[in-house]
């Protein structure tokens, strides 16, 4: 009974609390790697990992050898020294190691000069304002460039997100620009066809684009990294394509249908409203083959987009990429016959303005 008594009288005062006092800072959003300093090896070594959400919550994974345990957390955070430089965080822990069971967590974290942050702690209720040891509180450090640092899906456990052949030469870098990367924009995210697509600025002159394109990447990749790549963002509107790698793997369009219809209830978790455009799977020359399965991957999106999903929209570029023969248009192809040219480009250019132009209509349409 206590663990009850424990959850329903100090959530309440924490709740009450979190009226006072501001949501999680913009820079702190999304998944940070906690390592903690070890006299043995003169190093620090990961101890687990944070995810902090947008709304008060935050996850605490601790790592041991074999797999993650879960810690979930709910909190408050509190600027204490008015600058914006340390952050007192109050946790109530019901799951995890013994030495956190039972009791009220206090973190301070402070920002240091690299963008990481350090961390004390103390394991009773009597939270301090600032730093209760500066000294000790250097053992904890949260980065966000976890070159050695193992992620996972902080609700899903079995979703390793650092070991995938995109973590040193795209994810790593994403981590690393996430404290000073523009938010609030149009965010592009998908596959290689968006990593390629490098004119994004001077196509879309009225927004501030972020091109968050993997390549090679399949949609089940995208729903795994959502969390951690486009989450801390705060996209205004997102723009996805991908899918195409998938039925190039050999996914029948059944599979890639329903990881859509987990994709976009994620995405509305933590963004009820915003605009989000799926572009439709591209005729490829090099993947002729597979003309049937993309058509039908279309298909089932198209219509569980009509049927479900709200403020989501199907930019159809597939008829326009086609030859009056019903062939794919070898014209807007490199000669790799799978990545487009500027010619390409430009159709995707083209649907993507129209839709843009209608989120605009609807939205002044709403306001009038
Ligand atoms: C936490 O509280 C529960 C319920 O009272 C109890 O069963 C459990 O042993 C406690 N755990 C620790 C580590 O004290
Ligand atoms: C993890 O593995 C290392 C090396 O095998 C071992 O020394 C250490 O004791 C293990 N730690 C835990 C928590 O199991
Ligand atoms: C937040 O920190 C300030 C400054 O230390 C303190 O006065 C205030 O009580 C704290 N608020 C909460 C909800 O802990
Ligand atoms: C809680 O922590 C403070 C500061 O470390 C310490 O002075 C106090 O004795 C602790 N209280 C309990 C009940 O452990
Ligand atoms: C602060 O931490 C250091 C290193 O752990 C320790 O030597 C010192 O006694 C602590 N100071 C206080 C006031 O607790
Ligand atoms: C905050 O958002 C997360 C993710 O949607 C959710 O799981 C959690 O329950 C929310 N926390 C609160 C306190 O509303
Ligand atoms: C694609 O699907 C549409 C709608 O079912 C159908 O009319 C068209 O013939 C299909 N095209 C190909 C190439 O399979």
């Amino acid at each position: 009974m206590h663990l009850y008594w424990i959850v329903f009288f100090i959530a309440p005062i924490l709740v009450d609390g979190q009226s006072k006092i501001s949501t999680t800072p913009l820079f702190m959003r999304g998944l940070w790697c906690v390592a903690q300093w070890s006299q043995s090896s003169q190093a620090y070594t990961q101890t687990g990992q944070a995810f902090f959400y947008n709304n008060d919550t935050f996850t605490f994974n601790f790592l041991d050898n074999s797999s993650f345990t879960w810690i979930n957390h709910f909190v408050a955070i509190n600027n204490t020294d008015g600058s914006g430089g340390t952050y007192q965080i109050l946790t109530v822990a019901t799951q995890g190691p013994s030495q956190y069971l039972n009791k009220t967590l206090c973190f301070w974290r402070r920002l240091i000069a690299n963008g990481d942050i350090v961390s004390g702690r103390q394991s009773n209720g009597t939270c301090t304002p600032t730093f209760e040891n500066d000294t000790a509180s250097e053992t904890i450090r949260y980065t966000r460039n976890p070159t050695t640092c193992r992620l996972i899906d902080d609700e899903d456990t079995k979703i390793v997100l650092s070991s995938t052949p995109f973590e040193v030469e795209t994810l790593l870098p994403f981590d690393r620009n996430l404290p000073s990367a523009k938010r609030h924009g149009l965010v592009f995210f998908g596959s290689s066809s968006i990593v390629k697509w490098s004119t994004l600025a001077q196509d879309f002159p009225d927004y501030t684009t972020l091109n968050r394109g993997f390549g090679g990447s399949t949609l089940v990749q995208c729903y795994q990294q959502f969390k951690r790549i486009i989450y801390p963002l705060e996209p205004s509107i997102l723009i996805i394509y991908a899918g195409e790698n998938d039925i190039a793997d050999g996914q029948p369009p059944i599979i890639v249908q329903s990881i859509f219809r987990q994709l976009i209830p994620t995405i509305r978790r933590f963004y009820p409203n915003i605009p989000i455009a799926y572009i439709s799977l591209k005729p490829s020359p090099s993947r002729v083959s597979k003309m049937a399965q993309m058509n039908d991957t279309n298909n089932r999106i198209r219509n569980d987009i009509a049927l479900f999903f709200r403020e989501v929209t199907f930019i159809d570029i597939w008829p326009d990429m086609l030859l009056p023969n019903g062939q794919p248009n070898p014209d807007l192809f490199l000669s790799d016959n799978l990545h487009m040219n500027s010619k390409g480009y430009a159709i995707w250019t083209k649907a993507v303005t129209i839709y843009l132009e209608s989120v605009f209509t609807k939205r002044a349409m709403h306001t009038n």
